[in-house]
Order: structure tokens, then sequence, then C-alpha cells
């Protein structure tokens, strides 16, 4: 097989193209090979490796203890596993306190994990360091909302932007990355109307998860749709899919489908 008849991988372009068409994006976290290859399978457009590895892998109470290293660990083990799906690594907390720090980081999960794009966690205060990984030719995906690695800061996991400044505060934000450079946009427990907005401020995608139907696609994680978070810990935003289903591969094509189809998420997932 040549070079140019592999296995065609999802894109930046390809996932700008399918905003543009109005196909939602499904995407979905993964953190390892054999995982990764039955989302491939599935037709997951974007596998996210999350630093919620640090709950749902290493038994963590939050993100916060996550590295470097750990995330490059499961990157590597995933983009084992996925051929098809564009691969996007988690910069943990303290991986880019400054944009050069990042710029290292983020290069480690590209040339060492196999990545073809990193996320962060971050309003305005990241668009210096967006700018500078978009000059190097590093797809970003900049995460608001909800921001996991400030729980200490936050004291709790609430949905973001219900009042009015901060909803204006959060759509600046967003015109702020996508400006500067990122190449997605992910929005984590945010109301509905306030995601409508963001999507259609700026022109690139916007993922969901607890932020309505709206949004350009939608992630979860692998483990609230395998059923594996136990129902006194499930988010109202997340669905078990395996309840129903005759196996992973089935509850993951559901997924899919259910997102592509705009069947989930329902109105019962958002805020
Ligand atoms: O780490 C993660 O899995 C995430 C999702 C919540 C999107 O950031």
């Amino acid at each position: 097989m040549s070079r140019h008849q592999e296995v065609r991988r999802t894109t930046v372009t390809r996932l700008q193209k399918l905003k543009a068409e109005g196909e939602k994006i499904a995407c979905l976290t993964a953190y390892d090979a054999s995982f990764a290859r039955a989302l491939d399978a599935a037709g997951v457009d974007v596998i996210l490796v999350g630093d919620s590895l640090g709950m749902v892998v290493q038994g963590h109470d939050t993100t916060v203890p996550v590295t470097v290293e750990d995330v490059l660990y499961h990157t590597r083990c995933v983009a084992r596993g996925c051929e098809r799906a564009l691969l996007m690594a988690d910069m943990p907390f303290m991986s880019y306190p400054t944009p050069e720090r990042a710029l290292d980081n983020a290069a480690r999960f590209l040339q060492e994990g196999g990545a073809q794009m990193v996320k962060l966690e971050g309003g305005a205060a990241q668009e210096a360091t967006v700018r500078l990984l978009a000059l190097n030719g590093i797809p970003v995906c900049a995460h608001l909302g909800l921001k996991p690695q400030s729980i200490h800061k936050l004291g709790a996991y609430r949905v973001q932007g219900r009042e009015a400044a901060a909803a204006d505060a959060m759509v600046r934000d967003a015109l702020a990355l996508a400006e500067a450079g990122a190449d997605l946009l992910l929005l984590e427990c945010v109301p509905s109307a306030l995601a409508d907005r963001i999507r259609d401020a700026v022109t690139i995608p916007v993922i969901g998860i607890g932020a309505g139907a709206g949004c350009d696609g939608q992630i979860l994680v692998l483990h609230d749709v395998l059923g594996l978070t136990g129902a006194g810990d499930m988010p109202r935003f997340a669905k078990d899919f395996l309840a129903g289903n005759d196996g992973i591969e089935a509850a993951v094509r559901d997924y899919v489908e259910q997102v592509k189809a705009g069947r989930f998420p329902a109105a019962e997932h958002a805020f």
C-alpha cells in the first residue's frame, strides 16, 4: 500500500467541513489500544486521551495528579489502535504554565505520543499559548466552561456561565481563542443557550459535554458510556449506552449514531 492509499485520518479540515455541512462530530475518550481500536471501528471522529484517566484509570479523586508522562504513555497506547479518528491528547495540570512550557510539552504529545491535536483548559489567559502552538503548527482544542483542573479553586463541579456577566465573558474568551488559532472548542457543563451563542459566534467546531444538543459535536468519558460509573457518580449529562446494547462495539456505534442523528444529548442531559 502506498502512502497515499493509507486509511484516511480525520483532520482539522474535515472537522471544519462537518461543521459547515451540519454533520455532528462524535468524540469519546480512550486510554488504551484495545478500546481505541473499537472506537475507531465504530466511527468515532475524535478520540481524546483525557486527563480524566487520573480518575477512571488511576483511581484519583481529581485530574490534578496526572502528569505529562502519564498522558504520554496512554497517548502512545491509543495511537497504536487508532487509524481513522483524530487523536487528541489532554495537556495535564501545570503542563502549560507559560507558552514556552506549553510548546515543549505539546510537541512531545505530537512527536512521542502520536497525537494530532492537544487540548488545554482555559480562557483568554491562554491566548498567547494558543497563538504560539498554532504558529508552530500544533492544532489546539481550547476547553471552556467547567475546567476540572481548577477544582481546588472552584470548590465543586458545577455548571458555569449561568450569570449574564459570566456568559458574556465566556463568549469573549471563545472569540479570543478562536482568533488566536484554536481549531476546536470544548464546552463542559454550560447552559445550552450559551453553548448555542458560542457555536454561532465562532467558525471553528464546538464540542459539548453537558452543553446541549446544539453543539457541533459531543464528547463523553468512555467509562460513563460503558456503564462503569456508579449510578450515584454518573454525571447528569452522560448516558450508559451499554444498557440495551449487545456488547461494547454495539454500544459505541449506538453512541455515534445517536450523536450524528441529534438524538443524544436529550433535554434531560442538558442545563
Ligand atoms: O479529560 C477528559 O476526559 C475531558 C472530557 C471531560 C472532555 O476533558
